[in-house]
Parts: structure tokens; sequence; C-alpha cells
């Protein structure tokens, strides 16, 4: 009976995800938590900055623009693997397909994006637009674990 028992565990489980069942992989675990790695923090850090900088004076709070949050208080849990308001089937960062990122999609002005391209009635720098990607290509890359974290307890 234990087995069964394991069964009605994992049912259980995955009906409180969002989608359950026939996941595709990029739909998969966005449970994924970025490591402490000192090289990803220092490009987080330089990304949360360029955001709170030059989008939170209107994207702050619930009450602000589309209901996101660009202060740089805890920024990443509103942006990680987060979705889009705008188009629910993209994700304000993506860390398995960083392409699909629909926070860079909008600074970008890339096709399918809904709404104007932001900042809106302003202007950021290419470079800047550079180092926000820089931050979400490497959450990708720490994810797949292309990109060693030195933090991680060494193997045995
Ligand atoms: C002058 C106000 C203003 C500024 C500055 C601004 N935004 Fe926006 N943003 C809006 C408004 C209004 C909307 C909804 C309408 C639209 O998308 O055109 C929006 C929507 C968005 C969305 C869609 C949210 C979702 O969940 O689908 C994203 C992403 C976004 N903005 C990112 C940014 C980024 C990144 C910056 C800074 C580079 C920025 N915005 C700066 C006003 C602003």
């Amino acid at each position: 009976m234990h087995r069964s028992t394991w069964i009605v565990v994992l049912l259980v489980l995955s009906a409180g995800c969002a989608t359950p069942g026939g996941s595709t992989e990029s739909e998969a675990d966005t449970s994924w938590v970025p490591p402490s790695d000192p090289e990803l923090v220092a490009l987080r850090d330089e990304a949360v900055t360029i955001l709170d900088t030059f989008c939170a004076a209107c994207h702050a709070g619930d009450a602000g623009a589309a209901a996101l949050d660009l202060r740089k208080t805890d920024m990443e849990s509103r942006l990680i693997d987060v979705p889009s308001t705008q188009v629910d089937t993209l994700r304000l960062v993506d860390t398995i397909a960083p392409e699909r990122s629909y926070l860079v999609m909008k600074m970008r002005g890339t096709k399918g994006i809904v709404g104007q391209r932001m900042p809106l009635g302003g202007r950021i720098s290419e470079e800047f637009i550079e180092d926000v990607e820089a931050w979400v290509a490497a959450l990708a890359e720490f994810r797949a674990g292309t990109r060693p974290d030195t933090t991680a307890p060494a193997e045995k």
C-alpha cells in the first residue's frame, strides 16, 4: 500500500501547481531559486539598479503601471519566472528560455509585445538593456548548469 500512498501524495502536490500535468519543459518547475554565486549577484545588482532607476517612476507597488513593481527591494522575486500580465504565456524573466523574457522584449520593442515599448515615453541606452540581458542570460546558464555555481558545496 506504500506505493499508492505515494501516488496520492504526488497527485495532491501537483494539484497545487498552476499548470498541472502535461507541461512542456518551458512550463516546468518555476520554483527554481538562483544561487548566490558572486558573479550572478553582481549582474543582478546591476540590472536591478538600472530597472529601479529607469522604470520605478511608473512601476511602483501594486498600483503601479501594469501592476508591475520595479522598485529595487526584492525585485527579482517579482520577475524571475513570473508570468507577464499582458501576455500570460510569457514570463517577465524566463530562466529556461531567456530570449522569451517579456521584460526584455518590452525594452527592445520585440514583435509580439502588447502595448508600448518601455520605458514609456522615454529612452534607455543600449548598454543598459544589454546589462539587463546579461543578468537574464546568466540566470539561464546557472539554471542549466552551463555556468557553475561557485558557492555550491563540492561534489563528493
Ligand atoms: C512613464 C511611465 C512608465 C515608465 C517610465 C515605464 N513603464 Fe512600463 N509600463 C507603463 C504602462 C502604462 C504600461 C502598460 C501599457 C503598455 O504596456 O504600453 C507598462 C507596462 C510594462 C510591462 C508589462 C508588464 C506585464 O506584466 O505584462 C513591462 C514588462 C514594463 N512596462 C517594463 C518596463 C521597464 C523595463 C521599464 C524601464 C526600462 C518601464 N516599463 C518603464 C508605464 C511605464
